[in-house]
């Protein structure tokens, strides 16, 4: 019986990732991705990046769930899962990218910044960072089911929620990134990218 956690959503929002992350880690080597979740996407992101070396993070909990992904998939770019907070402690670094998909919603507000001072200290000179996820323009959802998305979120812990772009925008600008690109994927998500230099 196959064990291993599965997320539906991955499935179908694998592609259109891929076709973003193929550009925008091009010329990268190393990527950290924050809140793997059920290590789906890592597998899938390996395989169709043979170039890059894909580190794996997320708390605690997740790591065995991860482990089987990496373990079956048995690539040769997918290091062992690391265990990481956003609050901290970061591995030292320095990665070429950093990746996370449907984590800033996910983690209270405290933890957005946090996610931002820790993807300026671990991204190298020419860093990347792309992040996956619904977010709210001025201030207003991008859609009735996102707006619907917001309420169960909140439902379930108030401190968690759909961000704003422009907030999300200014905390990446005090880590010292630039916006490069905001790339609209399937049911409402986007993918936003960000350059050191
Ligand atoms: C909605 S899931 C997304 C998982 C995966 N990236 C995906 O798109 O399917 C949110 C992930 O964020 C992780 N997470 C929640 N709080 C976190 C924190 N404080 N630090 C790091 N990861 C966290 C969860 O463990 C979970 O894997």
């Amino acid at each position: 019986m196959d064990t291993k956690p599965f997320a539906p959503a991955c499935e179908r929002n694998r592609d259109p990732i891929l076709g973003v992350l193929r550009s925008a880690f091009a010329a990268c080597r190393t990527v950290l991705e924050v809140g793997s979740g059920t290590g789906q996407h890592a597998v899938f992101f390996a395989a169709g990046m043979p170039w890059l070396s894909w580190q794996c993070a997320d708390l605690p909990p997740q790591l065995p769930g991860i482990r089987q992904w990496l373990d079956e998939a048995g690539l040769p770019n997918t290091p062992p899962p690391l265990a990481l907070d956003v609050a901290g402690p970061w591995p030292p670094g320095p990665y070429d990218a950093v990746f996370s998909a449907n984590v800033l919603h996910i983690v209270d507000a405290p933890g957005v910044a946090a996610f931002f001072a820790g993807v300026g200290r671990v991204l190298g000179d020419a860093g990347v960072l792309v992040a996956y996820g619904p977010f709210n323009e001025g201030g207003t959802f991008t859609s009735a089911s996102n707006r619907d998305f917001d309420a169960w979120l909140k439902a379930r812990d108030p401190r968690s929620g759909i961000r704003d772009l422009e907030a999300v925008q200014a905390l990446a600008a005090q880590a010292g990134l630039r916006a490069v690109d905001d790339v609209a994927m399937p049911a409402n998500n986007r993918c936003l990218v960000w350059r050191r230099s």
